[in-house]
């Protein structure tokens, strides 16, 4: 059932590039095509990742030139200075440039991507220990904000330390995980979205939420950041505090799911015909969960649950949420959302939905891994 899925997932990639002519997928529209950039996004990674996804299932050239081609697009953005002052750089340079060093061994993308290293590395605000997700540094609301979608990004400092051997990267990486892991997981596992202290010393002032359901809730997107970014900061830190928010926050994913197994956009959102999804949700939290078992033996009490929600999931993201075969749709997830709380494509393609959907599939189906960190 995976390899028909995959196929299918791959065949629509390419279809997509010649739709595409070099611009870059975001979010659906009404429910219909991707309104697409030209990579002045936070999500433009997502769309180089599924290239080179493709290209290392079927080895098929074409996948690695429009590959190629959007680095070369990322490496104009980064001498063009365009939108890079937010924390997603992380999203942005490890699904571009950082695959194609990893799968090419391509120095100059080597280079490209310790130069976004660096980029992220200027978020970090030293007074309060934190790297600042969004806004200018001073900002009046979100000068002392972390976000834990922040979790995905810290991959590229950890590599930037592995590849240069310069501790800060690291230092950095791992005391922004510490502070995510202290505010934003709560005691019952689960999390806030954001976390407000204090720019000038640090000191935790609220949690709260950007695009949840109100600021106590658990916005479950969030929440599967949380599964996989903090599963990658153990992989990279050894320290088991960060495998156990992971699993923790993992157990309290699969088990407030509904019953087709994939998770509606908020955990506290009242349910009813209505209330909208989030697929991408549940692929990331597939994908993280499958990055969390490599670190768990497999007589741990977990391990058999995991496997078998990860499945489940799976297997209704194939069945009930994929665009399968129809030739027409662009995305190859259904019933995304970016922002219900916003109503910005609250019901729709998301492009890294898409992206996690089929990681998660070729980490099944092949051991591929994606591009967070070299094998
Ligand atoms: N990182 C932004 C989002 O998940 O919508």
């Amino acid at each position: 059932m995976w390899k028909q899925a995959i196929d299918e997932a791959v065949s629509r990639v390419k279809v997509n590039i010649g739709r595409y002519k070099g611009q870059f997928p975001h979010v659906g529209i009404d429910g219909g095509d991707y309104q697409l950039t030209h990579n002045t996004d936070w999500t433009e990674g997502f769309w180089s990742g599924l290239l080179w996804l493709s290209y290392e299932y079927t080895g098929d050239e074409a996948y690695k030139k429009a590959a190629v081609g959007t680095v070369e697009s990322f490496r104009n953005r980064l001498e063009k200075n365009i939108n890079l002052d937010h924390h997603d750089i992380g999203f942005l340079y490890s699904l571009s440039s950082k695959a194609q060093w990893i799968i090419e061994q391509d120095e100059s993308a080597r280079q490209l991507t310790l130069q976004a290293a660096d980029v992220l590395l200027k978020r970090w605000r030293p007074e309060a220990k934190l790297i600042q997700a969004w806004g200018p540094q001073g900002d009046p609301v979100n000068g002392g904000r972390i976000i834990i979608d922040c979790l995905m990004n810290l991959p590229l400092l950890y590599w930037a330390y592995e590849q240069t051997g310069d501790p800060k990267y690291k230092e950095v990486a791992a005391l922004h995980a510490e502070k995510s892991r202290r505010f934003l997981v709560r005691g019952d596992d689960s999390s806030y979205h954001t976390f407000y202290f204090d720019p000038a010393n640090g000191n935790a002032i609220r949690g709260g939420t950007a695009q949840g359901y109100e600021d106590g809730s658990t916005w479950t997107r969030g929440q599967a950041w949380g599964i996989y970014g903090f599963a990658l900061s153990y992989r990279y830190t050894n320290n088991v505090k960060f495998l156990e928010a992971s699993r923790r926050l993992a157990r309290y994913f699969y088990e407030q799911l509904p019953r087709d197994r994939v998770a509606y956009w908020d955990f506290s959102a009242p349910v009813n015909a209505e209330t909208k999804r989030d697929s991408s949700a549940s692929a990331i939290a597939a994908a993280g969960t499958l990055e969390l078992m490599e670190h768990l033996e497999s007589s741990h009490p977990d391990y058999g649950y995991f496997a078998g929600q990860v499945t489940q999931s799976m297997r209704s993201l194939v069945e009930n949420y994929s665009t399968g075969s129809d030739p027409q749709p662009q995305g190859l997830l259904k019933r995304g959302s970016y922002s219900v709380r916003g109503g910005a494509s609250p019901d729709d393609h998301v492009i890294w939905g898409d992206y996690y959907y089929l990681e998660a599939l070729l980490r099944m189906e092949k051991g591929l891994k994606g591009y967070w960190y070299e094998k």
